[in-house]
């Protein structure tokens, strides 16, 4: 096997070998440290993508890197026929810091969300009856890429050629009631959405949206679902974006930041709504091995640690603030986006240009909807990573001709 290869023969050998599923940036990293990441010649770039919103602590964190080790010479995985007591101390975290009461583990943000969706199926069918399956959606959402998830997100880009998609799903405009109430009938089961959009390109829904749509759940027996995957885990600045909004929701799914790059996701739910999984209703062999909620519990306390989220707020807000003045100074600048860290940059044309500029100057940024340049950095991002990002930005808008 080769290991050494330069960039340009393992950029080959990937086409040989991978399926062509993805647009990659010509790239090859190879080593991290906290923000910065290192490509295979040694050219540093600072990080602002985190890996979609996933190395929350950045990269090689002591404490990950220390729980990984203590752990991996433990044991990794035993299968969920046995208890596992890093699942559970992590359960019993995430559920101290939550509404929920129960939590169910499995590997991605996709898969979470099936759960949320077979759970929110068979709470409505066992207490309403069998019609009581209809999820109500959101147009522009994102929520994965398996069928289910697929079938319950509101973009035809990601599901042409798929179908047949899974019934049952219908799609409202994202951030009007009028449209959730015209769409809602007795067979509905469930809302499903996100707090705020993000694949979709960083919408922030009214203050009050979210809190009268879980309103209206209650008075019409119908589940909240919350699909916190991009926005959960301090990224908004508070553990999850709902605690802004001021309501809580039934179900709620969680992916990217928990292990910082190891694979997990997490199904939360109310006790009430919870009881309706028995054994054998659902799982996943390796949903919440030793390894990867050892890492997560680990994630998780340093979220928690004092200080740590008010620092992303003002983190945020700092940042907020410099993308605001940059708007200020340029026209193809249409709006500001977003909470806490989790920021997007609408422009007046495709971005792609801007990712590719800011790569050769040395910085890691993404483009959502072509149009709307997406900050997800570590959440341990410093003023100084954020000034060198902005002003690299104003300095390329200037010479791209966009003032
Ligand atoms: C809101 C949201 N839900 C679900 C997913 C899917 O997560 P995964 O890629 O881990 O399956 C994503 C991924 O970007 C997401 O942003």
């Amino acid at each position: 096997m080769k290991h050494s290869s330069s960039p340009m023969e393992v950029i080959k050998r990937a086409e040989k070998v991978l399926m062509n599923t993805y647009t990659r940036t010509p790239l090859v990293l190879d080593r991290g440290q906290g923000c910065q990441v290192w490509d295979k010649e040694g050219k540093a770039y600072l990080d602002f993508t985190a890996g979609i919103a996933v190395t929350a602590l950045g990269h090689h964190h002591p404490r990950v890197l220390e729980t990984l080790k203590f752990q991996s010479e433990k044991i990794f995985h035993t299968s969920n026929l046995y208890h596992i007591e890093p699942q559970v101390a992590l359960a019993e975290l995430l559920t101290s810091h939550s509404f929920a009461d129960k939590a169910f583990f499995c590997n991605s943000g996709t898969e979470a969300n099936e759960g949320a969706i077979k759970l929110a199926r068979r709470f409505g069918t066992e207490r309403f009856g069998p019609d009581r399956t209809t999820i109500i959606c959101m147009k522009n959402s994102f929520h994965g890429r398996t069928l289910g998830s697929l079938s319950a997100t509101g973009q035809d880009k990601f599901q042409k050629g798929f179908g047949p998609l899974l019934p049952g799903f219908v799609f409202v405009p994202f951030d009007d009631l009028a449209a959730l109430d015209q769409a809602w009938d007795e067979t509905v089961c469930a809302v499903f959405l996100e707090p705020i959009q993000g694949e979709g390109g960083i919408r922030v829904p009214a203050q009050d949206y979210l809190k009268t749509v879980k309103q209206r759940c209650g008075e019409r027996q119908a589940l909240l679902i919350l699909d916190e995957v991009q926005t959960g885990l301090g990224r908004t600045g508070s553990l999850f974006a709902h605690e802004q909004f001021g309501f809580t929701p039934d179900i709620m799914t969680l992916a990217k930041a928990l292990a910082n790059g190891l694979p997990i996701g997490a199904l939360l739910a109310t006790d009430e709504v919870a009881r309706a999984f028995q054994p054998g209703a659902h799982a996943a062999t390796f949903g919440g091995n030793h390894l990867v909620t050892a890492v997560a519990r680990t994630v998780l306390s340093v979220i928690l640690e004092e200080g740590f989220l008010a620092r992303v707020q003002k983190m945020g807000d700092y940042f907020k603030g410099r993308l605001v003045a940059l708007k200020e100074e340029f026209p193809a600048i249409l709006e500001i986006r977003g909470l806490g860290l989790l920021l997007g940059l609408a422009l007046d044309g495709p971005g792609k240009p801007l990712v590719q500029a800011c790569l050769e100057n040395g910085f890691l940024i993404n483009c959502t909807q072509d149009t709307v340049l997406r900050f997800t950095p570590p959440l341990i991002i410093d003023r100084e990573a954020v000034d060198a990002l902005v002003t690299t930005l104003g300095r390329l808008f200037k010479e791209m001709g966009k003032a």
